[in-house]
Parts: structure tokens; sequence; C-alpha cells
């Protein structure tokens, strides 16, 4: 099984999934519209182990998580939403729908910053609630009365992800230590920059400077907010 992001061309078969799944369906005009506003938070996965019959076969897309940062928040925080989840049923109970959502959350705070990421789900679907409650440590802020078109009532479930955050700057933070160790056991004299690498030199300034850069959101500024379908992303999944 390969996860990995969503790519424009792979929409149509997404607009598939979740119509074989799920009773929230979008245009295809909102799945790229997701692509292109925050092509780092939705991912695909693959099943790569299917024999190809032609050289113009798809591959099978098995399970999807759409997803976006709030443009908007009426609460002033950065955050990430889900839009859409959902795994075909003959790759159910893998772990799939797992990786998905944290490959999307690692991306929301990497990318953007996000404090928490929100979602939507039906009060009767126990899978959901299950994984998104119990495996991945969401909580129920309130419930939606009548949120979806049929009038069923959803839970609002959000996801602190400063755990994300605190573990990447952990990751960050331990090559420094190694880098530190390994200058401190040098018994040699100082030499400048001979021996050292000029290029490798260049590319940790570069490196550096990148890490001052602060990536922001896209999309708006692209007018392709007038392409969201206000009915449907009120009912997003
Ligand atoms: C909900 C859904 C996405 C889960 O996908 P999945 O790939 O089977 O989920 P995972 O294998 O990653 O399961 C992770 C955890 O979710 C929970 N879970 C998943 N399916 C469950 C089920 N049928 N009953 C109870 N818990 C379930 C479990 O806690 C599970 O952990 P475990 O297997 O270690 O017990 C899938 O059932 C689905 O596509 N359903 C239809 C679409 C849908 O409801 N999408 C969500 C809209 S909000």
């Amino acid at each position: 099984m390969d996860i990995r992001l969503l790519r424009p061309s792979d929409i149509p078969l997404i607009q598939h999934a979740n119509l074989e799944n799920l009773p929230e369906n979008y245009f295809l005009k909102y799945y790229l519209y997701h692509a292109l506003s925050w092509p780092q938070l939705s991912y695909v996965a693959v099943d790569v182990s299917r024999p190809k019959k032609t050289a113009y076969d798809y591959p099978k897309i098995v399970g999807y998580v759409l997803a976006k940062m709030e443009e908007e928040p009426t609460d002033g925080v950065q955050h990430g939403h889900i839009t859409s989840l959902s795994v075909m049923r003959t790759h159910r109970r893998l772990g799939i729908a797992e990786k998905l959502m944290r490959q999307s959350q690692q991306a929301m705070v990497e990318t953007f910053h996000a404090q928490y990421v929100s979602l939507h789900v039906r009060v009767s679907n126990n899978a959901a609630i299950h994984l998104y409650r119990d495996t991945l440590g969401f909580k129920t802020e309130k419930t939606e009365l009548k949120y979806y078109a049929d009038g069923e009532d959803a839970y609002c479930m959000k996801l602190d992800l400063n755990f994300i955050r605190e573990q990447l700057e952990d990751n960050d933070e331990e090559p420094a230590a190694a880098e530190r160790d390994g200058e401190a056991a040098d018994e040699g004299e100082a030499v400048g920059d001979v021996g050292r690498d000029p290029e490798a030199k260049k590319d940790k300034a570069a490196a550096a400077e990148k890490e001052k850069k602060r990536k922001v959101k896209v999309g708006r500024g692209l007018g392709v907010g007038e392409l969201v379908e206000r009915v449907e992303s009120k009912h997003s999944g």
C-alpha cells in the first residue's frame, strides 16, 4: 500500500470512492479547489499490489483524505479541517484511514502551523467515531443539530495538534545535539573552513534561510473561493 499526496489526476478516482462510501458528495471542482489551494494536505492510499492490465490502467485508489485549512476561522486560530475521508470496503480495518489522517495532520502543522484540526461526523457513524476518538484522540466539542441534509445530527470534533509540533521540535533538536557532541569530541585545532566542503556550507546557509521563511496560505488570492459549493461545504463529512 502506498500513501502519497493527492494529485489532480487522482480526482475522478477519489470522487468515485466518495460516491461509493459516503452520502456527502461534491462536484469535481470542489476536489480541485482543495488540491490547488492546499496541495500538502490531501492524501490517497493506492493499492500498488494490483497488477496492471494495460499501460493505461489507472492505479487503484482505495482510500483518501480530503483536507483544507479554515480560511476565515471564527475563533481566529489557524486550524485545519477534514472535509472527507473514506476507505473502500475491501480495504477497511487495515489502518489505512489512521495513516491518511496522521499524514494530513502532520502536514497541517508543518506547512500551515495549524493549532488544531476539526471535523464533523454523523452521530450514527460508529466506525468513524471510534477512529477519531479512540485511535486519534479527537474530543467532541458540540453536537450540531440537523447538520446533514437528511436531518441527522453531527458531532463537531477537534484534535489539538500541539503534540505534533512538539514531536517535530524534538526531531529538529536531536541532530543539533549530535552535531554538538561530535564537535566536542574533535580534539584537533580549529582550522577555519579548511577541509570543509564550501558547497555544504552554502547549502547549510540556504537551508537556514529557508527555515526562516514562513509558508503562507494560498488559494484565496487566486479567487478560487467562489468555487466552493455553499450547500455541499456545509455538509462536509
Ligand atoms: C471510517 C473509515 C474511514 C475507517 O477506515 P479504516 O481504514 O477501516 O480504519 P482503520 O483501519 O485505520 O481503523 C483505525 C481505527 O478506527 C476504528 N474503527 C475502524 N473501523 C471500525 C469499525 N467498523 N468499528 C469500530 N471501530 C472501527 C478502530 O478504532 C480502529 O482501530 P483498530 O483496528 O486498531 O481497532 C471507513 O470505515 C469508511 O470509509 N467508512 C465509510 C466512510 C466514512 O464513514 N467516512 C468518515 C466520514 S466522517
